[in-house]
């Protein structure tokens, strides 16, 4: 009788320790609480699977305009469901003010994103950097690591890319010709006939390749790559990351010369590689891309406007930033959007949708209400 009575009492107080799990589907674009009620902080952001659990990074937005910079860091949350984020605090903290640090409080410090080193055991975090004050000239990217996923991770530094080294498929024609100021080259205001006429590329040869918005890939066989808006984000970059992650190893490729492609977010299914990405029109939304390749250096082939609902010429009022596998469950990917506010950085809202593909073409349909289905569930 007693027995039956502790098991019970045993069930109750486990029942009160567990949190309730608030959320059972997604909503895209509604407030997104956290476990301590608080709307997610973690914007432009991605996840890591580690040990059974998702961990998402992105920046930590603050109220008001001024909220774009960074004045915190970068947030890292937790979760068994992918409905449900436990706060785990700030991933990265930003310097103090005045000290002089590349990620000094007030600094621009976007699109972190976290993978994980088998070889060292590091969290390897990488995020693009414009050092305070400079606005969005500097195009550095930033490294940092730590022993535990969800931090402190340790800055390391920032800077531009593979100094001295040319993309893998630059055409010789390029190495040779001459290169001119931005400004002699654009006539009237308007884009030149060809990009390649600003030979950006050759213009960063001795400083490196400039890198803004951004992502990291981990591949089947343990190489990394760093995906990012280069060349004044006219032209994708693709570099692959030195063995322990924390640097680059010279070896990269230009693509989408001229396509102007921001927000890049690779995956790869049955063997290909997939990029969503956005064009260029800052916080505001514009019709985002897709394509596709056998290799990673490509050459990539574009699929269009993967969206196909009402306002999918605004990819639903949201910009990508990150494309999931999810765990379990076969064939299964979820699109990441940030959805800005710009005027109130901190109420930016995410926007998670199903990604299906028709053949080879990748499609994103609007759900308002939508949860995880399929094998595995
Ligand atoms: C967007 C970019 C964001 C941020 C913003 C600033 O195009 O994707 O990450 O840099 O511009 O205007």
């Amino acid at each position: 009788m007693w027995k039956t009575f502790l098991i019970a009492a045993l069930g109750l107080g486990l029942a009160a320790c567990q949190p309730s799990k608030r959320y059972q589907s997604f909503t895209p674009g509604e407030l997104w609480l956290d476990d301590n009620d608080v709307h997610i902080n973690a914007h432009g952001g991605g996840i890591l699977f580690e040990k059974g659990r998702y961990y998402w990074f992105g920046e930590h937005k603050t109220a008001g305009e001024g909220g774009n910079k960074a004045n915190v860091g970068v947030h890292c949350y937790s979760s068994d469901d992918l409905y449900n984020w436990k706060d785990e605090g700030i991933a990265l903290h930003v310097e103090p003010e005045g000290s002089g640090s590349p990620i000094e409080k007030g600094c621009i410090l976007e699109r972190p994103k976290v993978i994980h080193n088998p070889k060292t055991g590091k969290y390897v975090m990488w995020f693009h950097l414009e050092p305070k004050g400079q606005g969005y000239g500097g195009a550095q990217s930033g490294v940092a690591v730590s022993d535990k996923v969800a931090g402190p991770y340790t800055f390391l530094r920032a800077g531009r890319i593979n100094p001295g080294k040319w993309a893998c498929n630059v055409p010789d024609s390029l190495k040779e010709a001459p290169v001119f100021a931005t400004e002699d080259a654009y006539s009237g205001g308007s884009l030149p006939a060809s990009l390649d006429s600003l030979n950006i590329q050759k213009r960063d040869f001795e400083g490196g390749q400039m890198a803004r918005d951004m992502n990291l890939f981990v591949d089947d066989d343990g190489k990394a790559y760093h995906i990012y808006a280069s060349e004044e984000n006219s032209t994708l970059q693709i570099a692959q990351l030195t063995e322990d992650y924390t640097g680059h190893n010279g070896v990269y490729a230009r693509c989408f010369e001229g396509r102007f492609m921001e927000a890049p977010a690779m995956f790869k299914r049955n063997g290909k590689y997939y990029l969503i990405m956005s064009g260029c029109t800052g916080w505001a939304p514009n019709a985002a891309r897709s394509a596709v390749a056998d290799s990673i250096f490509g050459p990539w082939k574009e699929l269009g406007n993967p969206c196909i609902d009402a306002d999918s010429a605004l990819t639903y009022h949201s910009q990508s930033t990150f494309v999931l596998p999810v765990q379990g469950k076969e064939d299964t990917y979820i699109y990441m959007g940030d959805r800005w506010t710009p005027e109130n950085a901190i109420d930016g809202r995410y926007v998670w949708l199903p990604v299906r593909f028709e053949g080879e073409r990748v499609v994103i349909p609007w759900e308002s209400e939508w949860k995880l289905e399929g094998k595995g569930e």
